[in-house]
């Protein structure tokens, strides 16, 4: 599975966004250390707080099935064509850090490329108990 493969599945799992109020849709797609993906798009809430990201709908739907070593996630996001980087959002970052090492590596793309970080550059000094 390399980068470009992952940005496509997650290209695919936007199309299932449910983002009424904002209209902006995102996918991510989490690659297992195992080869196994997990696809999430973002949910939306008229109650604006309970909306899960794409992210963290992946995670929490690969935690769910038992999965716990993870390498890469892939993030594509936005209103009508994906034409910028939709990095993740600081709760985000936090939740990939409750399961994944410094360099699991997240991979943005805005339509035409593909930018890579490692999840220590994206949250440096992180939170853990
Ligand atoms: N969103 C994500 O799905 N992931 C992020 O990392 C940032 C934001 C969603 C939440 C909300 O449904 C929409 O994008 C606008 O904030």
């Amino acid at each position: 599975m390399d980068k470009k493969e992952l940005v496509t599945l997650a290209t695919e799992a936007r199309e299932n966004s449910y983002s009424p109020y904002s209209g902006f849709k995102v996918g991510a797609a989490l690659l297992t250390k195992s080869g196994k993906v997990y696809k999430g798009c973002n949910i939306e809430n008229g109650a604006f707080s309970p909306t899960n990201c794409a992210e963290r709908t992946a995670v929490f739907s690969a935690i769910s099935d038992g999965e716990r070593e993870f390498t890469a996630i892939a993030v594509v996001g936005g209103k009508d064509e994906i034409n910028s980087y939709c990095p993740p959002c600081g709760v985000c970052r936090q939740v990939l850090c409750e399961f994944c090492d410094k360099d699991f590596e997240i991979y943005l793309y805005d339509g035409e490329n593909i930018k890579t970080y490692t999840l220590g550059q994206l949250l440096p000094e992180s939170f853990k108990l």
